[in-house]
């Protein structure tokens, strides 16, 4: 919980260091406790790929001030993780100086920071040393199954959560006993899971949301979707219908 001001000036002495959720993209679905952990910090960190600008940053820019120091993390977007766990040791070290000194430091996460969040590379490298709360945020997953207005499970049906950048015979063994699946990390692997969606006869049991919950986003059928144009920040879900209601 964040701390009322009677408790702050205690805290002060040692930082805290607070990893919130900043939900899909609606900044309405920001939670009031992740507001109030970007009002109480003196560093506001962020991921940034490549340098392209942080989509968790845009959700909230409306309540970062100038009296906020603004410390971006950049991280190489490479199959190897090396050079990406280098820069969060980098980050790590950053954030441990201010925390030292007292300052509060809030880590902004794109819908929730312990589904599949940058978040827990810096949490599991400070957390042993510096006290660290974390702020659970509104998921793309929850958020996607309202874009597509379909319930995501019911009752004892099984939800599956696959990356797509897993094999195709991984992918197949979890799609054929699941009873829905959400596939993230589509980007560039859609070709090759919409192929493999056909070949299981799952195709007409899909739909790919983008950009959930923003003004751009947009709901399609598996055919319709332009496999060169899907953007990082797209999901399919997947569901045969077991216990929830169509
Ligand atoms: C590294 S995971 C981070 C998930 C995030 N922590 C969450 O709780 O939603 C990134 C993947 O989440 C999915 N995703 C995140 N935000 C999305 C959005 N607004 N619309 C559709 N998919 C999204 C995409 O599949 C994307 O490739």
């Amino acid at each position: 919980m964040v701390r009322d001001q009677t408790v702050w000036w205690s805290d002060r002495m040692t930082g805290t260091l607070y990893g919130i959720g900043v939900g899909p993209g609606d900044p309405e679905l920001l939670t009031l406790k992740a507001l109030r952990c970007i009002e109480a910090a003196d560093v506001i960190a962020y991921p940034v790929l490549e340098n392209a600008p942080s989509f968790a940053r845009s959700i909230v820019e409306d309540y970062i001030t100038d009296a906020h120091e603004e410390f971006p993390i950049s991280l190489p977007m490479l199959v190897d993780p090396a050079p990406a766990q280098k820069a969060y040791d980098a980050a790590a070290d950053e954030i441990a100086k201010r925390l030292k000194s007292g300052q509060v430091v809030t880590v902004l996460c794109e819908g929730d920071p312990f589904f599949y969040g940058s978040f827990q590379f810096l949490f599991t490298r400070l957390a042993p040393q510096h006290r660290v709360e974390i702020v659970p945020g509104v998921s793309s997953l929850m958020s996607c199954a309202v874009s597509v207005e379909t319930p995501l499970s019911a009752r004892n049906d099984i939800l599956t959560v696959l990356p797509a950048p897993l094999p195709n015979a991984v992918l197949q063994a979890r799609l054929e006993t699941t009873d829905c699946a959400a596939i993230i990390k589509i980007g560039r692997h859609f070709e090759r899971i919409r192929a493999l969606l056909h070949e299981l006869n799952l195709e007409d049991h899909c739909r790919y949301v983008e950009r959930s919950t923003l003004p751009s986003q947009r709901v399609l059928r598996l055919a319709d979707v332009d496999a060169d144009k899907v953007p990082y920040f797209s999901m399919i879900l997947m569901h045969k219908h077991g216990e929830a209601p169509q």
